[in-house]
């Protein structure tokens, strides 16, 4: 299983300390109390998280792992803000509110990548640092946020079709099924799978989006082997509940995963991770969610007017196998 090696730096929490001077994408004036928690005043770093909600597994790991960072305990009032109904005007409104109420810091996982300019202009002016999670914006300006932490989707994605292209040597016909329009990642794992794929022989059919969902990975994988008779060899799905969706469509239309045909999925959490090991998926990348540590190592260093690297990536493995899968399945934390 080879680990994503990354473009920037790898984020490992002692690597943290050591962050190597990037560009810097911010540096702040500290504010009177304290970076990180308790400050002179003994007030809490209060903490804006403008996040995503509810949207599957992913996302629920993710979102609950930064709440159980920043908590009192650790000097931080964070003021968790789901998007409603992942409509990116709740979180412009929210990034307003936390703009106009003052808070030290911002978190922001944007549902949508682009028509961010303008709040992070205003959260610059007010001297709040903006810290990206997981998501990134387009037009990518690195001048407006402090860093993106993230694993490299692009690199992941390269991972996935990498193997695709080695599992295919003599080609087949592949889907992709892909997030939401829109959603910056969707467009960093193409490039990635494409990348990865090389000069492959394998021939895309189609390539639709089934929006996350298990339930739209199911439909929109039926309608694709209707319309192909069945003749697909390869779905690459960009999240695990998408692929799971899929397989579900495959078992249905008589095929055996596997056999008749592979799917792929990105994200590694624990359902995907299973139907790995059970053989109903056939190779999953992780996207690690777990990065609350990390986020609070880059809040501290950002309050302290401290410079760090402008995207920190955070580790992710890939799973080729059910066997890879079960050894890891027991200690699954997400
Ligand atoms: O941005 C990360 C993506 O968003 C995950 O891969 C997906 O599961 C989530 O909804």
């Amino acid at each position: 299983m080879s680990v994503n090696t990354r473009i920037r730096t790898v984020l490992g929490l002692a690597a943290v300390g050591a962050l190597a001077l990037g560009l810097a994408a911010c540096s702040t004036a500290a504010p009177e109390e304290g970076a990180g928690g308790e400050g002179g005043t003994g007030e809490l770093t209060t903490v804006g998280f403008v996040a995503v909600g509810p949207e599957g597994a992913w996302r629920e790991a993710n979102e609950q792992n930064i709440q159980d960072t920043f908590t009192e305990d650790a000097g931080y009032e964070l003021k968790y803000a789901p998007a409603t109904n992942l409509d990116q005007k709740s979180q412009i409104d929210a990034f307003t509110s936390f703009v106009d109420e003052g808070v030290d810091v911002i978190l922001l996982s944007a549902t949508e990548a682009s028509g961010w300019e303008d709040s992070l202009k205003r959260a610059q002016e007010a001297e709040i640092p903006v810290i990206l999670l997981d998501r990134g914006i387009e037009p990518d300006d690195d001048s407006l946020y402090v860093t993106r932490i993230a694993p490299d989707n692009v690199e992941v994605a390269k991972e996935v079709g990498a193997w695709a292209a080695a599992t295919f040597p003599d080609g087949g016909n592949y889907v992709v099924l892909e997030g939401p329009a829109g959603v910056g990642v969707v467009n960093e794992r193409n490039k990635g799978f494409d990348e990865g794929l090389g000069d492959t022989k394998l021939t895309k059919l189609d390539a639709q989006t089934a929006n996350w969902s298990a339930e739209e990975g199911k439909s929109v994988f039926e309608t694709m082997l209707k319309a192909n008779n069945n003749n697909i060899q390869l779905v690459f799905a960009q999240n695990d509940e998408m692929g799971l969706g899929a397989a579900q469509a495959a078992e249905e239309a008589g095929l055996v995963v596997g056999k008749d045909v592979k799917i792929a999925t990105i994200d590694g959490t624990k359902n995907a991770m299973q139907a790995l090991a059970d053989g109903q998926l056939s190779y999953v990348h992780e996207y690690n969610p777990l990065f609350g540590e990390t986020a609070l190592e880059v809040v501290e260093k950002a309050l302290a007017g401290e410079e760090v690297d402008s995207y920190i990536v955070v580790p992710s493995e890939e799973f080729d196998s059910a066997e890879a899968a079960k050894a890891v399945l027991a200690d699954r934390k997400y």
